[in-house]
């Protein structure tokens, strides 16, 4: 099997798996990080596509928010790669890629060292940037049972970093800190126009949740 076949088989099953998904995970934010990992890598050919284009499409597959039990799933992830023929060392390097990957309130212990790692972390922090972010978080909202908002100033919301209550809240948790976050000047680019209409958004929120709009 050659690394184009390797790609597609696993796209295919990452699309199985993830199509029942309702909580903003889903196949097309998989395939959005995917597309958005390989613009980006274009920018950098010593760059390795095999292990960025597996870690974007497997990056989801074992997270704690998706599966219950993170280390059969991550096994299950290895007996994958492993089946189809990648190398011990590759495999590591992907796993570190996926582990890299996810924010946990900015306190993440795995962190991105290499120009792969850092590809497919930007590439899926960008999925939380911008109008299909915010469909995203509110989405993940309604399905974790938790209030579009609640009233709080904008003061307290923005000093209210470990509050995860509401929809709301977690524009200012975790959604306007993420551009900052961006390795890539390709993803910075990209991440700017966004983050402005993440901004507008919640300005205009404010102004209909007051009447003054
Ligand atoms: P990561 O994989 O980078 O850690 P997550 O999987 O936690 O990111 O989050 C991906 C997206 O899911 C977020 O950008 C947001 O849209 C939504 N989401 C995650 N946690 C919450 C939350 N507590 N409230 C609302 N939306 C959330
Ligand atoms: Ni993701």
């Amino acid at each position: 099997m050659n690394e184009k076949e390797i790609i597609i088989e696993i796209q295919k099953e990452m699309k199985k798996f993830f199509t029942q998904e309702t909580t903003g995970h889903d196949w097309y934010h998989i395939e959005r990080v995917w597309k958005n990992a390989q613009k980006i890598a274009t920018h950098y050919p010593k760059a390795n596509p095999l292990q960025i284009e597996l870690a974007a499409l497997l990056h989801d597959r074992y997270d704690h928010k998706i599966v219950s039990n993170v280390e059969q799933a991550k096994l299950e992830v290895r007996d994958l790669l492993v089946q189809h023929g990648l190398t011990k060392e590759l495999i590591e390097k992907i796993l570190y890629s996926i582990d890299a990957v996810g924010f946990r309130n900015g306190k993440n212990p795995i962190q991105p060292i290499t120009i792969e790692d850092k590809i497919v972390q930007d590439a899926d922090r960008l999925d939380a940037i911008g109008a299909i972010a915010i469909a995203r978080t509110f989405v993940y909202s309604g399905a974790h049972q938790r209030p579009i908002y609640t009233g709080e100033t904008q003061e307290v919301l923005e000093k209210a970093h470990e509050l995860e209550d509401t929809a709301i809240g977690h524009f200012y948790e975790k959604l306007l800190t993420l551009s900052d976050t961006l390795h890539t000047p390709e993803a910075r680019e990209i991440a700017k126009g966004r983050h402005e209409f993440m901004k507008e958004y919640l300005t205009q929120f404010f102004a209909e949740w007051e009447g003054l709009k």
